[in-house]
């Protein structure tokens, strides 16, 4: 069943381009151009959500809204606001005006349709994405296209899960530009298929376009919690489809920036990380063989969420809210390089020069301005991000903190963070990453001790701790409580 959306304008002509518009996006749609009409339409039928011109007449939207408010008040209600030439500034019906009045989401002429498309989509559950998807009978043809690399995003083709139908047109890529859709939305793709493609035809790659990345995650991260919460799969399926997951919420971030719908997901992504870290007996056996050297960017932030989160569970401290605030700050924790010169945040420490390193240096404290005014981010997770880089023994950076004016959990952060660089930019496994991490020893000031202890206790399988009495007596590594 297509979702409904009521569209409320003055403007016909506007109108009739926006139900052309999300008509092919396959919404329903109803039309009307005055306050009193939607009023009539929404006591007649129920809508995903209503798009209204603040500035419509006979019932103004603003008396319609708060009309929908007190008498439909889950109703999702996007308002369209004008900026009214020769009004002061205080007097203009603004964006945040509206939503303190309670629209869900407000935008202001002009927009593209793209953007209020975005605004809807912000608010689909996985449910409303699957009901409007069409229902085909048989798969829709292959087509041709030629569209800019620069707007597709891909999976690998072993990573790509079958059966369900997909809520995007899927792609192979044939040459740089060209691409052939070999799924419309809708269509399922069916397990020969893809083999036809991976065997064949030697496809490594399945591609979709990033405007479909937030439902590519919203979509993703509901099926990982389901496969997180099946104690029947093991820890290395589950650290797998999290970092799918993960990886292409990151592309997301860095793609759209920090938008409420975008912070959501986040902390949808860093409960399942809480469940997995937490519920997952055979991680230990998991990270011991893990091997992921991809270097990118995305890939280096769930590694550092693995890590630190892990970390965190072996301390009697640990809570949900910790691992997940944890979580959060650690997704994000390199944000702060979105703001640095390109050349500088594609380099490594190594090869910068005095004043490349100085600019690396404030990635921290850009990560903290990109955040800081987001009330849907709590002060934990700022701080985090903010300390990432402080030092134990006070050789850190941007404030050269030392000791205990160090967050613990940033600490944690850090020490994760140079962990995983071993692992990734020395193609190390994890075990071997950590014997290197041991045999830095001046590094090793860089960290509170139990941290690096609560590191090596990731490693060992829980039981074994306490059957093999074998680490140094005077280890809190043997007295701690058991770890499970
Ligand atoms: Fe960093
Ligand atoms: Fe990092």
């Amino acid at each position: 069943m297509a979702l409904k959306i009521l569209l409320v304008d003055k403007d016909e002509e506007w109108l009739f381009a926006a139900k052309e518009y999300f008509e092919k996006l396959l919404y329903q749609t109803t039309l009307v151009s005055n306050g009193k009409d939607a009023q009539v339409a929404l006591y007649n039928e129920k809508f995903f959500a209503v798009v209204m011109n603040a500035f419509v007449q006979n019932h103004s939207g603003v008396q319609v809204l708060k009309f929908i408010k007190s008498n439909y008040p889950s109703q999702n209600v996007i308002m369209i606001t004008e900026i009214e030439e020769g009004v002061d500034k205080e007097d203009q019906l603004s964006v945040e005006k509206l939503r303190k009045m309670g629209a869900t989401e407000a935008i202001a002429k002009p927009f593209e349709m793209d953007d209020l498309k975005g605004l809807l989509e912000g608010h689909q559950s996985v449910g409303d994405m699957v009901s409007s998807i069409p229902r085909r009978k048989s798969l829709g043809p292959e087509e041709e296209v030629d569209l800019g690399d620069e707007k597709f995003t891909s999976v690998k083709i072993d990573e790509f899960y079958t059966s369900q139908p997909v809520l995007f047109d899927i792609y192979i890529k044939l040459r740089s530009n060209r691409y052939i859709k070999i799924l419309h939305a809708g269509d399922a793709l069916s397990k020969e298929r893809l083999d036809k493609y991976r065997n064949e035809k030697n496809v490594e790659y399945l591609y979709f376009e990033k405007k479909d990345l937030f439902k590519f995650v919203k979509f993703n991260s509901y099926f990982a919690k389901k496969v997180i919460a099946n104690e029947k799969v093991g820890g290395q399926k589950k650290v797998k489809l999290l970092q799918n997951v993960s990886e292409k919420f990151l592309e997301q971030t860095f793609h759209e920036g920090l938008k409420p719908q975008i912070i959501d997901q986040g902390k949808e992504i860093a409960e399942s990380v809480f469940e997995l870290v937490t519920k997952s007996e055979d991680l230990h056996k998991v990270f011991k063989s893990y091997s992921d050297f991809d270097p990118n960017a995305y890939t280096h932030a769930y590694l550092v969420t693995l890590f630190s989160t892990s970390i965190i569970k072996q301390f009697e401290w640990q809570s949900k809210t910790t691992i997940e605030c944890t979580a959060l700050a650690c997704l994000f924790h390199d944000i702060g390089k979105m703001k640095l010169d390109p050349d500088v945040a594609k380099m490594k420490v190594d090869d910068m020069n005095d004043e490349q390193l100085l600019e690396y240096k404030k990635h921290p404290e850009y990560g903290l301005e990109l955040i800081d005014g987001n009330p849907l981010i709590n002060n934990s997770v700022k701080q985090i991000i903010l300390q990432h880089h402080e030092h134990f023994d006070g050789t850190g950076f941007p404030f050269n903190k030392r000791g205990s004016k160090i967050l613990m959990l940033s600490n944690i952060v850090c020490l994760a963070d140079n962990f995983v660089h071993i692992v990734q930019d020395e193609e190390k496994l994890p075990v071997e990453a950590l014997k290197v991490l041991l045999s830095r020893r001046e590094q090793l000031s860089w960290y509170n001790s139990r941290i690096v202890e609560c590191l090596i206790k990731v490693f060992v399988d829980p039981d074994k701790i306490m059957k093999d009495n074998h680490l140094p007596s005077n280890s809190r590594l043997v007295s701690n409580k058991k770890v499970s």
